[in-house]
């Protein structure tokens, strides 16, 4: 019959290896035997098939899941192998179960069985790890530390505002990977080679079994499409781009002594006996070129290619696979690493006012007492010039500048407060600000949030 031709003229050559995908199929292995029951159900109760073959089909597949892939017999792909096995089991009735599809449709729909699965499992750890993140944050609402841009001092801040500050990142991460989820979760299967088919078939059907919101109709489209791939991995290269800044961070903090990463999370040296390394937050941070590289190998493999399938497609998923594997594991160290962290208090209290880091609080004092923002940059420039930017400094450049003292022009008390880390932390109460009651409110919004993903 078919299958001896097909052997007798593909029988191998050197090029053999080269062609098949059958170890790499592992990964779909699970999802094909669910397409081919899937597939094999609706033909049986279009009355395509006979109920007799389908539940003989429907054993043989029981008994290939049981003997594993490895266990498969050869071929150039997954799809094949196990229909090979069914047809070694069941006899040329078995041949059957191939009866309008081809390995087009099945495998595109394979591919998005399969990466449901592990997008649901990537989301499910991101959001795991922005409630552990906001756990923390709760813990660190009145944790004064320093806060940079251009790695300078800058103002200072809380470790719970820079800890929420990934939070919220993190939920738009989990945002695009939901909506990359939905366009994956569609059904190509049906659409055969990519031109549909003469059976009457139920594409909604085997849709609704394998658990898809709906189907890719058009069937030439559905053989084709792997943008699902892309954006999935773009998703997820987004993501590693998140993390890569949470660990640079960690990595830098406990460089200043900022934060102690736990030694569970931490490396040492094979020859500096005091070294303790933040090793982990650097893998994550290498990682992302993982996921770039992900991105980078699926968009030149698809780039330029005609419709419907060509065979390069073969070398599409595996990189969406690499990417999200790499990540998730990236997703659980970077959180862990980050949750099990010490910050010493007293420390980053006084490492918070380093670099006149209060000056801004005091100009936005002078700023609120009346004088023109721009005025009062001025002044607390002057008085950052000093040794000791104390009060006494600023009284001697308000007088430079207006000529009057700082008790005719603002509340002396008021300026001295804002000196202090603390307090200029707790006056930058804002919506979305440091101050610990700003934050409280915004740890109240994004829980919400979090229940709802
Ligand atoms: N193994 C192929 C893949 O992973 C699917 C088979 C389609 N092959 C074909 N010659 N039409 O993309």
């Amino acid at each position: 019959g078919d299958s001896v031709v097909r052997r007798e003229r593909f029988s191998g050559g050197p090029a053999r290896e080269f062609l098949s995908s059958l170890s790499a199929d592992e990964r779909i292995f699970a999802a094909d035997l669910a397409v081919d029951r899937a597939h094999v159900v609706m033909l049986a109760e279009q009355e395509i098939i006979g109920p007799d073959t389908a539940g003989e089909i429907l054993r043989a597949l029981a008994a290939v899941e049981q003997a594993g892939h490895e266990d498969l017999p050869e071929g150039e792909d997954v799809h094949e192998a196990i229909e090979t096995a069914v047809i070694d089991r069941v006899g040329p009735e078995g041949g059957r179960m191939h009866t309008a599809r081809s390995r087009n449709d099945e495998v595109a729909t394979c591919i998005r069985y399969r990466l449901r699965e592990d997008v649901l499992e990537l989301i499910e750890t991101v959001v795991e790890a922005r409630e552990q993140l906001l756990d923390v944050a709760a813990e660190h609402t009145e944790t004064v530390m320093p806060g940079y841009t251009h790695l300078q001092p800058a103002q200072p801040t809380t470790v719970a505002h820079w800890l929420c500050s990934y939070e919220s990142a993190l939920a738009r991460d989990t945002a695009r990977l939901i909506d990359a989820y939905e366009r994956t979760n569609q059904s190509p299967l049906g659409g055969a080679a990519f031109a549909g088919t003469p059976f009457d078939i139920d594409r909604e059907r085997t849709a609704e079994l394998l658990g898809f919101d709906g189907l890719v109709e058009n069937a030439m489209d559905g053989a084709s499409a792997r943008d699902f791939l892309v954006e999935t991995t773009a998703a997820v290269t987004g993501l590693a781009t998140t993390l890569s800044g949470l660990a640079e961070d960690v990595v830098t903090f406990a460089n200043r002594g900022h934060v102690e990463v736990a030694d569970e999370y931490a490396s040492t040296s094979s020859i500096m006996p005091q070294k303790k390394n933040p090793d982990t937050l650097e893998l994550v941070r290498g990682r992302t070129g993982d996921a770039t590289a992900g991105l980078n190998g699926l968009l030149t493999t698809l780039k330029g290619l005609p419709r419907a399938y060509n065979r390069d497609l073969q070398r599409a998923g595996r990189h969406a696979y690499d990417a999200i594997d790499s990540v998730t594991a990236s997703t659980e160290v970077a959180v862990g690493a980050v949750v099990t962290a010490e910050w010493p208090a007293d420390d980053l209290a006084d490492a918070a006012g380093e670099g006149f880091s209060t000056a801004t609080g005091v100009a936005d004092r002078l700023a609120q007492a009346g004088i023109p923002f721009r005025t009062a940059h001025e002044i607390v420039a002057r008085a950052g010039e000093a040794a000791d930017p104390d009060i006494e400094a600023i009284g001697a450049a308000v007088e430079a500048e207006l000529g009057e003292s700082l008790e005719e022009v603002a509340d002396r008390e008021a300026i001295e407060a804002a000196l202090d880390p603390e307090e200029s932390v707790r006056m930058r109460d804002s919506r979305g600000g440091p101050a610990p009651a700003a934050l409280r409110a915004h740890l109240d919004r994004v829980r919400e949030d979090l229940r709802a993903d």
